[in-house]
């Protein structure tokens, strides 16, 4: 009776736990992208490779912004329109942010961060070694509700179209700021997908770690 007691006990506090976590985690103002500078056009090109090791240093808030920024951000305010194209305008591809505090959701409109679910999901995001290790990875969710009007053949492909040209986006910033990065459509996807709590309309693409390159040993 006393150590049904005690299992009893010991599972609501994992149940609080749980709770608290996911309450704990809050929006996060991102810093106004800084959208000057940068290596020119050509030398990013020049530079720009798949990484497969990452140190596990955080990024900093301002890189994080301007990352995010390159990504999939509004370059031009008075139309919503994207630093990356999307078949139609749909705009149909989430960018979640998976760090080490939790997965949030990329409001590029707001500039921020919105809370998904607490806890380290960084090991979900695929299913290589490194990408554990990663500071930042980001998750390319579509959601095929916002497709209005493609026809179901077609849907997966334009999604996966449209997260391509985020990701070379993601590729090109990061070859500019000497960080590493590597796309991969290698990843549990039902098992993130479940995770992060996507509606059944929404899909994951791929996912993109990002972080500054492991030194040598
Ligand atoms: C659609 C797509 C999916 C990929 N998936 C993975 C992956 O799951 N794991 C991985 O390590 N690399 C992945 N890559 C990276 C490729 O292996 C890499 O781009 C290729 O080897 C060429 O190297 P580079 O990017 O340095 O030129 C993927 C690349 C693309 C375009």
């Amino acid at each position: 009776m006393k150590a049904a007691k005690s299992i009893l006990a010991a599972m609501v506090v994992v149940v609080l736990v749980g709770v608290v976590g996911a309450e704990e985690l809050s929006v996060m103002r991102l810093p106004a992208p800084q959208t000057e500078g940068g290596k020119p056009l050509m030398q990013a090109l020049r530079l720009r490779a798949t990484a497969r090791a990452f140190a596990p240093e955080a990024l900093p808030a301002q890189t994080l912004a301007n990352l995010l920024w390159a990504a999939w951000g509004v370059n031009r305010a008075d139309s919503g329109k994207r630093t990356a194209p999307s078949a139609r305008n749909w705009q149909e591809v989430d960018v979640y942010v998976a760090l080490p505090s939790g997965v949030f959701l990329y409001d590029a409109a707001a500039n921020a961060l919105k809370p998904v679910v607490a806890g380290d999901l960084r090991a979900l995001t695929g299913g290589q070694d490194f990408v554990k290790d990663a500071p930042v990875t980001l998750v390319f969710v579509a959601d095929t509700a916002r497709m209005k009007g493609a026809h179901a053949d077609d849907q997966k492909a334009l999604a996966w179209a449209d997260a391509a040209f985020i990701s070379e986006n993601v590729y090109l910033f990061c070859a500019s700021e000497g960080l590493a990065t590597g796309v991969r459509a290698m990843l549990d996807r039902d098992a993130l997908a479940k995770a992060i709590k996507l509606a059944p309309t929404q899909m994951v693409v791929f996912a993109q770690s990002v972080g500054f390159p492991k030194k040598q040993e």
